[in-house]
């Protein structure tokens, strides 16, 4: 029998969306995978899903409008006929700055898309299952995807750190907002792929930059992502996949700190 499960995970078409995508496909749950601009890759994923026998549908939207979080639930509603049990809140920009170089436009669109809209989702799945028949308490979850550096702060990425900041101090507050219906977690990966202005060189050194001198391996991460969906236990908290990254501090971003640490 095919699973009644559906999870949504925003930016589902390639990097770590698509790896959860997989992580949860691989315990029988159906996919809403979904993406703004990336159709090719949602498609690949798509595919690449159903040869593993598993259910995916895709769901497109520009999650920078004040309104794409309840466009974007009402849209998995009618593509499955409910709300889904779970949400991942993957997608995210990622725009070089600083704190003195922050401009009114960067903080606003780093909090719509990597702050409001994730928050709105989660309000929204609530406020779809408020008053349904058959919820059972803790069944449905909703991941903020969030990022070591919270744990770990200096000001470079100053508008992409601050919008993820809000989100990681709003999980504590949703949890307890959304009970008894909706468990609310954090998931903080450590650095995972090459973004931004980053040469595959610097990446290649900045990925070891953790306790176990290793690259941090995103399926570990997706299946991190997977354990809290299942685990009804679990609300209200942050989990760290990123090798001990949070425990070494550095002063600025690693991109920028291993090429001064090496110019010296
Ligand atoms: N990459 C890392 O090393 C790293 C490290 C720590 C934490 N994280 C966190 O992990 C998550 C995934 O990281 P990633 O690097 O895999 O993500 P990513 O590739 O930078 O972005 C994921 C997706 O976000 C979607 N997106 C961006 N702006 C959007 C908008 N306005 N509306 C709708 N979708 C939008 C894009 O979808 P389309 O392509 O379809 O447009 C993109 O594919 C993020 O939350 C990130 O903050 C990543």
């Amino acid at each position: 029998m095919k699973s009644k499960r559906w999870v949504l995970i925003t930016g589902g078409a390639h990097r770590l969306g698509r790896e959860i995508a997989f992580a949860f496909t691989n315990a029988g749950w159906n996919i809403l995978c979904h993406y703004r601009t990336s159709k090719d890759g949602a498609q690949a994923t798509q595919k690449a899903i159903h040869d593993l026998g598993g259910s995916c549908q895709l769901v497109d939207m520009d999650l920078s409008k004040g309104n794409a979080a309840e466009n974007l639930m009402n849209r998995c509603v009618e593509l499955t006929g409910k709300a889904p049990q779970c949400i991942v809140n993957n997608a995210s920009i990622f725009e070089a700055d600083d704190a003195p170089s922050a401009t009114a436009e960067a903080l606003q669109t780093h909090f719509q898309i990597n702050t409001a809209t994730p928050l709105l989702l989660a309000n929204a799945l609530y406020n779809h299952l408020r008053g349904a028949a058959d919820v059972t308490n803790g069944e449905h979850c909703v991941i903020h995807v969030l990022d070591q550096k919270v744990h770990n702060l200096n000001p470079d990425y100053f508008s992409y750190t601050v919008s993820k900041l809000a989100l990681e101090r709003s999980v504590a507050l949703q949890a307890q907002a959304l009970a008894p219906t909706v468990r609310v977690c954090g998931l903080s990966p450590g650095l995972l792929y090459l973004s931004g202005p980053q040469t595959q060189s610097n990446f290649d050194r900045a990925s070891v930059v953790n306790l176990i001198q290793k690259r941090i391996e995103p399926t570990d991460v997706a299946m991190c992502a997977l354990f809290m969906a299942q685990n009804t236990s679990i609300n209200g908290c942050t989990l760290r996949a990123d090798n001990g990254q949070h425990l070494i501090p550095l002063s600025r971003d690693v991109m920028w700190a291993i090429e001064e640490a090496e110019d010296r």
